[in-house]
């Protein structure tokens, strides 16, 4: 089942069916970790340094300290890239906050636990790009203003339960709406609206995570003379966009052509998306994009 995958725990390489973490390890009792993923092109990670720029403050925020600086964590990823077998990979970096005696005060964990799993990368459907998906607006997201909030912390069940539910009912994503309808984000992606020809996404303040694929499309919308704004948005500017589109490390900028049955502008992928896409191509081809540890 895992052996296409390549296991790094605590620095030294596992046996993907061995590769195991302690029961009393806080990232398996509480979902007390967090963590990252990338995907290479022509062999690079795509925005390595903001990825792990974000770990960093993730840890931060959660009072997570991590077991190795930012830079010495890249060297443990260029050493994981050589000896893959695939040169088309995504990444996941998890940092636990380690093991500890049964106990809800983080305080008494011993050394944060950090895991590398690297997988063959799957190509996504060109279906997706050429035909749009649609999406389902769910009650849900990260309280704003708590500490996990906009950190990447591993305890996604209710985003898996969102983006579950979503698809049960025919879906591909769940779009996550606040309780005052407040659009936020997917339950693993950033959302995006295009309004009279304006580019418009939740800030960062909905409680959203700001994704490394969403800052790429800030920068494919300034190369392309697109206006882009980050405002308050909610439900009802979904279901009256001209375009709508999220955004993810492996799935790239998938056009939404559908909410809640409701068809979004002409109901198929709209120029600006096409358009911000194929800027988004173009900056991973370049590779510089996101690369450095410099804020
Ligand atoms: C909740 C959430 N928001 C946004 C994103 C997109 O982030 P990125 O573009 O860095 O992959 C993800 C990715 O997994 C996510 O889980």
């Amino acid at each position: 089942m895992s052996s296409n995958h390549s296991v790094w725990l605590d620095g030294r390489q596992v046996a993907p069916d061995e590769a195991s973490v302690s029961v009393f390890d806080r990232g398996f009792l509480y979902g007390d970790s967090v963590f990252e993923v990338m995907r290479t092109y022509g062999g690079v990670v795509f925005g390595l340094g903001m990825h792990l720029r974000r770990l960093g403050r993730s840890a931060e925020r959660v009072g997570i300290r991590l077991p190795l600086s930012l830079a010495q964590l890249a060297d443990e990823i260029d050493l994981a890239l050589a000896a893959f077998a695939a040169r088309e990979l995504k990444l996941r970096v998890v940092v636990t906050r380690g093991r500890g005696p049964l106990s809800l005060d983080p305080t008494t964990a011993g050394t944060a636990t950090r895991l590398l799993i690297l997988s063959p990368l799957a190509a996504q459907p060109e279906h997706l790009y050429q035909r749009g998906v649609a999406v389902a607006l769910v009650p849900g997201g990260a309280l704003p203003g708590s500490p996990a909030a906009g950190a990447k912390v591993s305890n996604y069940l209710a985003n898996l339960l969102a983006a579950h539910e979503a698809r049960r009912g025919g879906a591909y994503e769940a779009l996550l709406v606040g309780p005052e309808g407040q659009l936020r984000e997917g339950a693993s992606s950033n959302v995006f609206i295009v309004q009279r020809g304006r580019v418009r996404t939740p800030r960062p303040e909905a409680g959203i995570l700001a994704g490394v694929t969403r800052a790429a499309v800030f920068e494919a919308a300034q190369r392309s003379g697109v206006p882009l704004e980050q405002d308050v948005l909610f439900a009802s500017d979904v279901y009256g966009a001209e375009e709508c589109f999220l955004t993810s490390s492996l799935r790239e900028v998938v056009p939404i052509v559908c909410a809640d049955g409701v068809a979004i502008g002409s109901g198929e992928p709209g120029p600006v998306t096409r358009r911000l896409h194929a800027c988004f191509r173009e900056l991973t081809a370049e590779g510089h994009f996101g690369a450095t540890f410099a804020d």
